[in-house]
């Protein structure tokens, strides 16, 4: 058998979260990454045998859908799955269901779940730091029940909230460089749909953005954001429902 870790993680805590979930299951894993620029992606062969651990960002309570639509392009070949709906402290919503429904159309045998808790990515505030080592040892101690679980061979569904239809999906901010950008170019190499022209480089393509914040967090010298008024009123808009510590919520 091998261990598949697949993530959509445009700014590294959908990553860290897989990791510490495949470090419970085993000590070596697959990696394939699918917010890469479009020319970077690479997919997976995967066997019956196998087992892969699935893990997307929630984005306004959905999974991104270019996220959706780049797993689709992977064959799974029945082989057994995790699914995972890594969301910024606020809420999941309809995320999990979503991404544990296409795993099944997919063909996949889904035998675990999570609603797992990464740092904001947008208003890094709220679940600042996050997973910890609190949520680490919490997603470990998950691997292991997920190993116990397919060396059973007990290929048992689990239940996961959320509703169908799923919520409407939500337009997100778009970020732009401001006067301190010189123009290196890792954010336009990075995007994962070719929002940031070189040629225009402050600017982005707002039709194409799909808001990962991926080219905030890549630039070295914090010259891009989507300004301090829109961080407000996002901020302000959360505030409520990310006071509070959320929690990983596992569906086994
Ligand atoms: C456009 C957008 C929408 C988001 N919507 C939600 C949300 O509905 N609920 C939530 O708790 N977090 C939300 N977040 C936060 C992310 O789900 C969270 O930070 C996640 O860890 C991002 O994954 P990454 O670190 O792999 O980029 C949103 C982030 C972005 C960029
Ligand atoms: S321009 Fe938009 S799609 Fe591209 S990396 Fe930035 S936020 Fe993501
Ligand atoms: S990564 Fe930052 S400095 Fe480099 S081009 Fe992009 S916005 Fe400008």
């Amino acid at each position: 058998m091998n261990l598949h870790q697949i993530t959509f993680s445009p700014t590294g805590g959908t990553l860290s979260v897989c990791e510490s979930i495949c470090k419970g299951i085993a000590s070596a894993s697959v990696a394939t990454e699918l917010c890469v620029a479009a020319d970077d992606l690479r997919l997976p062969h995967l066997s019956s045998a196998d087992l892969a651990v699935i893990a997307m960002p929630v984005f306004a309570g959905r999974v991104p859908a270019l996220a959706l639509q780049r797993l689709k392009q992977i064959e799974s070949n029945s082989a057994r799955c995790v699914v995972v709906a890594v969301y910024g402290n606020r809420a999941y919503d309809d995320a999990l269901l979503e991404l544990h429904d296409a795993a099944k159309a997919m063909g996949f045998r889904v035998i675990a779940a999570i609603g797992a808790v990464a740092q904001h990515s947008i208003i890094n505030n709220y679940g600042n730091g996050r997973p910890d080592a609190d949520d680490k040892t919490i997603l470990q101690e998950f691997g292991k029940k997920i190993a116990q679980k397919a060396a059973s061979g007990n290929l048992s569904e689990p239940s996961v909230p959320g509703n169908r239809p799923y919520k409407k999906p939500m337009e997100g901010p778009h970020p732009t460089a401001d006067r301190h950008c010189n123009a290196c170019g890792i954010c336009a190499k990075n995007c994962p749909v070719g929002a940031i022209s070189t040629h225009n480089i402050r600017k982005t393509d707002k039709q194409k953005c799909i808001s990962c914040m991926r080219c905030v967090a890549e630039c070295p010298i914090k010259a891009r954001g989507i300004g301090k008024v829109m961080h407000f009123i996002i901020a302000q808009m959360i505030k409520k429902p990310c006071a509070s510590r959320k929690s990983n919520e596992i569906y086994l």
